[in-house]
């Protein structure tokens, strides 16, 4: 069985990381998504890439200088399309609503908070006390290229599948120490130059995989050849139905 993730939600056919795209997955047959979470001032969990309001939102500056209350003005679908507008920047409180209530299953990428350690501890601490809400039946990965980060989450919360994520220029040769530092079960690398070698070096370790961003069906099936669990896609709607068949 294979898992096809959608990538900040069914992020070519709404904007990424909003409840609109979330809530589009069970009508395409997808049940796994991925979303990034980040921290405001007042430590409410954020469903958002980046750590400014600048590519996706029609506002701009830092998320580290907002409040919950602010969340109400900010627009964060109309830079998408005109259909989207008045489309809210998520809590991950609501996403995690919205994830019970269409069965889904998460990967929760916590952000490399840019707003320091204490900022980010505090990041760690309200994702735990959030996933509190997510119903028992839904399957959770926590997943974050802030290694240190990691780490921490899995001492504070042992119970969660979790993965090192890498950019493709981030794989030294110490990439298994930190899987094992950080206790995880998988790896999330990045698609480029990612090799076949590269894959049953992976496998051979005991790691399972989920290969970031891929958007192209050829590629994600010559992964799944080469023994990948799963890959993450901003276009889940254009993997073909029969295809699904096979995805968890
Ligand atoms: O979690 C997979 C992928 O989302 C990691 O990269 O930058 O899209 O969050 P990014
Ligand atoms: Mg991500």
């Amino acid at each position: 069985m294979k898992t096809l993730f959608a990538h900040r939600g069914m992020s070519a056919l709404a904007p990424e990381n909003t409840l609109a795209a979330f809530a589009l997955c069970r009508q395409y047959g997808i049940k796994w998504i991925e979303c990034d979470v980040d921290i405001l001032a007042d430590g409410t969990v954020v469903v958002s890439h980046d750590d400014t309001l600048d590519r996706c939102t029609d506002r701009s500056g830092s998320l580290y200088e907002l409040v919950t209350a602010d969340l109400a003005a900010i627009d964060a679908g109309s830079w998408f399309h005109d259909d989207f507008i008045g489309e809210p920047l998520p809590t991950f409180e609501q996403l995690i609503a919205l994830v019970n209530q269409h069965e889904l299953n998460i990967n929760v990428e916590i952000k490399s908070c840019t707003a320091g350690w204490e900022m980010t501890d505090k990041l760690i601490g309200n994702v735990i006390a959030a996933l509190e809400q997510l119903d028992t039946g839904r399957e959770l990965i926590v997943s974050s290229f802030n290694h240190l980060a990691l780490a921490e989450f899995k001492r504070r919360h042992p119970q969660t599948v979790v993965a090192c994520l890498f950019e493709s220029t981030g794989l030294g040769d110490d990439w298994e120490s930190i899987l094992q530092v950080c206790e995880a079960e998988y790896i999330h690398p990045q698609d480029n130059n990612l090799t076949q070698t590269m894959v049953a070096r992976f496998k051979a370790a005991g790691y399972k995989i989920n290969v970031y961003t891929v958007n192209d069906l050829a590629r994600a099936n010559q992964l799944f050849n080469w023994g990948v669990d799963g890959v993450f896609t901003d276009t889940a709607h254009r993997f073909p139905s029969k295809y699904k068949q096979l995805y968890a």
